[in-house]
């Protein structure tokens, strides 16, 4: 079956499936986004088309460049529209119910050689590949925020992955700019295996009281040389999606204190404190910039 990846459709075009249509079509590939409604696709094709201007402003994109990713990008609110996709990537929310719905209806109207990836933080892809009737075709692919400017790509095997699939996918992952790590179809994958429980424990420190939100951000920038200290990064990749992230893990897991779930988040969330997108998290922001 073929294997060669020129259309690219993107499912959910939030936070990260804007900025994987973005680099796809930068990329020069056929793109075609697709959301429930269009007032989503409108907010997310806003999003790509400020990033556009933002790199062309800051010279690290050429206005040649920027055109050619408009002209790729179409948009639609029908799943159906994927059918000739040479490569799906499903970016929703972080929902198990609502990904292997959408696997299903894929794997119902896609034509045979589409290849299925998958964005989740945190869930099985064999789940997913298994929902879609398609397992050999399904991998995890997982950018990382913000994925115009990050430089890796999580490339998840399961044991049902066919190989040349998984190797078309290697390529794909190149051709869009980013650096391919390799990982298994683990809690996590690699980095938010180790990623997700840090951000937790730096929850649970604001919780004890054991130092101030800023201290904590400030120690590990300085002490560690991260580029942002982990509650800027929390309302960075936003609460709901990691409290979804450690809900999932708590219910697969429950006797791991791993993945046990702040009391402090399950109230910011509660409270529509979600971080920049509602404009108030653990910090106040306006648009990108904390205020
Ligand atoms: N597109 C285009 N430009 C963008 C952009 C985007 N999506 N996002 C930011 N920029 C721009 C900013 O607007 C800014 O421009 P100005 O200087 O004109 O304001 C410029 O890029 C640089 O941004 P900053 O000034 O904020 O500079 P920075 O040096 O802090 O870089 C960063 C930003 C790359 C985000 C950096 O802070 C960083 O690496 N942060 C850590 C991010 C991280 O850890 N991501 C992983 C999250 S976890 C995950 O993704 C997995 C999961 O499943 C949850
Ligand atoms: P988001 O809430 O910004 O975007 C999700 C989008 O999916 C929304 O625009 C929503 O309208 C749309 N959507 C929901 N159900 C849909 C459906 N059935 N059909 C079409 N569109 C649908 O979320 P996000 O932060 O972009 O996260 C998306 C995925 O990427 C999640 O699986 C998340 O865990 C993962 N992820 C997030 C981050 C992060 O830092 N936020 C990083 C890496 C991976």
């Amino acid at each position: 079956m073929g294997t060669e990846i020129r259309k690219v459709g993107v499912v959910g075009l939030g936070l990260m499936g804007s900025g994987i249509a973005q680099i796809c079509a930068m990329a020069g590939l056929d793109v075609i986004a697709v959301e429930k409604e269009q007032a989503f696709l409108d907010k997310g094709l806003g999003r790509i088309k400020g990033s556009l201007a933002k790199l062309v402003e800051k010279g690290k994109l050429s206005q040649a460049t920027q055109e050619l990713a408009l002209a790729k990008l179409t948009s639609s609110t029908k799943v159906a529209d994927l059918a000739d996709c040479d490569l799906v990537i499903e970016a929703i929310v972080e929902d198990l119910g609502a990904k292997s719905a959408l696997l299903k209806e894929l794997g119902g109207l896609c034509k045979p050689a589409t290849i299925f990836g998958s964005n989740t933080s945190s869930f099985p892809i064999a789940a997913m590949g298994e929902a879609s009737g398609r397992p050999a075709r399904m991998v995890g692919l997982h950018f990382f925020n913000p994925v115009q400017l990050m430089a890796l790509v999580e490339v998840v095997r399961t044991e049902q992955t066919a190989a040349d699939v998984f190797e078309a996918v290697k390529g794909f992952a190149k051709a869009v700019g980013k650096q391919p790590v390799m990982a298994k179809d683990t809690p996590g994958f690699v980095v938010n295996r180790l990623l997700v429980p840090y951000l937790g424990e730096a929850i649970r420190m604001l919780e004890r009281g054991d130092a101030s939100k800023e201290d904590i951000d400030a120690g590990m920038q300085l002490g560690c040389g991260h580029p942002m200290g982990p509650i800027t990064l929390l309302d960075y990749v936003e609460l709901d999606t990691t409290l979804s992230i450690l809900q999932g893990w708590a219910d697969r897991f429950p006797n791991d204190p791993t993945f046990k779930v702040p009391q402090l988040l399950r109230d910011m969330v509660a409270k529509g404190h979600l971080g920049r997108k509602s404009g108030r998290g653990f910090y106040e922001w306006e648009g990108d910039k904390k205020k």
